[in-house]
């Protein structure tokens, strides 16, 4: 299947089937009663919601398009302005039959709503390399794959990655008990930031939630807090035994898991490590057969509403968590600790004493930093801080893989590393399976080009 959504972003396109699609979509618009005029009203009311106007105002982004449409003048070059027009809206159907690429993951919905299931768009075939791979002791198809995010938080979502092609894919982090998701909105793309960010503190990150990347560039970069949020164990778990099922023999299913304290003062040591022990145990009864200990999140909103600094900062922390759910588990199951990026000390300090418990590092986690609105207000109302990902910490990832990898065989230890981070094209994933990585996962990438496995099989395998 060609790519006519493409804008130029390092992606040949084809005229002649971009032309189709925009005549295709010009014809079901038309049918639908879908004139410039609606839309333009829906534009304005999502926008709205995502940046939370009082008073619905249409984009100017909508203008030119829906004039075209009304004068039935569309071509080639409107495409783009047109997917941004109908994923904005809602129009994912109708976008998913023409073939082209939008996000996975749509902006408007909020948690409960993106639970439903994916917008798509879906490839009719699973892209499928000849070969396997090895990961985690377990052989795989090409070993690319979509991390803990929204986009892996039910059996629906895993079965659809699945089909296009991410072969490696980590359930979204879930706990032992049902935690609601910070306030609405929680996902942002981040248009400004279209290199990586250098070393040193990263700088201060701009975003409206309304703001588009067009899917398919592989200079995307995302901010979301979603905090967290998990059902209850009784709904995760009956979920994640479907998400097992759903997957062929040579896909892997890692589900992530967080445990908590109850809240007050200090971090409790082993309050929180037994729990993360627990909701391990629920993983691995519900079938899971790798879990991975979400160390790293830059999310978690402490007791006094504040944003904690991720668990791996706290190596007496995170060595009691790995040992006690390693101790929990059986021996079979598999056992991943993801991490942020850390620094040279603080990397070369935590290793050696997780390492011989562990069967995959999983790097790198999104970077906090504070993300505001062209208005100097915080993106997501009420929190400073979130977490950035893709392009923005592409280097970031490339070095702390280097890293690991360099203390992985300083030390002789064993496990493998899962390294994510700014994968967004067939580039940025052979820069880390280059490296040594055994896999690599994609969670901006993904979401802004749902072919990214497709083309990865097709460029690197
Ligand atoms: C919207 C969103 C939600 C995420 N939620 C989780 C999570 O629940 N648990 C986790 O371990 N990582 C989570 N992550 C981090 C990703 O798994 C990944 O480590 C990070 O985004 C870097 O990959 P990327 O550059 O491909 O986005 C999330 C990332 C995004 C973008």
């Amino acid at each position: 299947m060609t790519d006519p959504s493409a804008s130029g972003a390092g992606v040949a396109t084809p005229v002649p089937e971009r032309t189709a699609v925009v005549a295709e979509l010009q014809r079901e618009l038309r049918a639908a009663g879908l004139t410039g005029s609606v839309l333009r009203g829906l534009a304005a009311a999502a926008v709205a919601r995502l940046d939370g106007a009082v008073e619905p105002a249409p984009p100017s982004w909508a203008d030119e398009v829906t004039t075209r449409l009304d004068s039935g003048a569309l071509d080639d070059g409107d495409l783009p302005a047109l997917v941004r027009l109908l994923a904005t809206t809602g129009q994912h159907r109708l976008l998913a039959r023409t073939g082209v690429r939008f996000p996975a993951y749509a902006l408007t919905d909020d948690v409960a709503a993106a639970r439903v299931g994916p917008p798509g768009p879906r490839l009719p075939v699973r892209p499928r390399a000849t070969g396997s791979w090895e990961v985690l002791g377990r052989r795989v198809g090409f070993p690319i794959g979509v991390p803990a995010c929204p986009m892996t938080g039910t059996a629906a979502w895993v079965q659809y990655l699945a089909g296009n092609g991410f072969n490696v894919l980590t359930y979204k982090t879930v706990r032992s008990r049902a935690h609601a998701a910070n306030a609405f909105p929680n996902w942002a793309f981040v248009p400004g930031v279209r290199e990586p960010f250098g070393p040193g503190a990263p700088p201060v990150v701009r975003a409206d939630p309304s703001d588009w990347v067009t899917p398919g560039d592989p200079a995307v970069t995302s901010t979301n807090s979603f905090g967290v949020p998990s059902p209850d164990p009784g709904v995760w778990t009956e979920d994640v035994a479907a998400a097992v099922r759903c997957l062929a023999e040579d896909q892997l299913l890692l589900v992530s898991v967080m445990g908590e304290d109850d809240g007050e003062g200090p971090a409790q040591l082993q309050a929180v490590a037994d729990d993360f022990a627990r909701t391990a145990v629920l993983a691995e009864a519900a079938g899971a057969p790798v879990v991975e200990l979400n160390l790293s999140c830059p999310n978690t909103l402490g007791s006094g509403g504040g944003v904690r600094p991720p668990i791996c900062r706290d190596a007496e922390l995170t060595t009691a968590i790995v040992e006690t759910t390693r101790r929990a588990l059986s021996s079979s199951t598999g056992l991943v600790a993801k991490l942020s990026w850390l620094d040279g000390p603080a990397l070369a300090g935590l290793l050696p004493r997780i390492a011989p418990h562990l069967d995959g590092v999983a790097a790198i986690n999104t970077v906090q930093c504070a993300v505001q609105r062209a208005d100097g207000t915080p993106t997501f109302p009420g929190r400073p801080l979130a977490g950035v990902s893709g392009r923005a910490v592409r280097d970031l990832a490339l070095e702390f893989t280097a890293r690991l990898l360099e203390l992985r065989a300083a030390g002789g230890h064993r496990f493998d590393v899962l390294a994510m981070g700014g994968v967004t094209d067939p580039a940025s994933a052979a820069a880390l399976l280059e490296l040594g990585a055994a896999g690599v996962q994609s969670a901006t990438g993904a979401w802004a080009d749902p072919y990214l496995a497709r083309a990865c099989v097709e460029e690197l395998a």
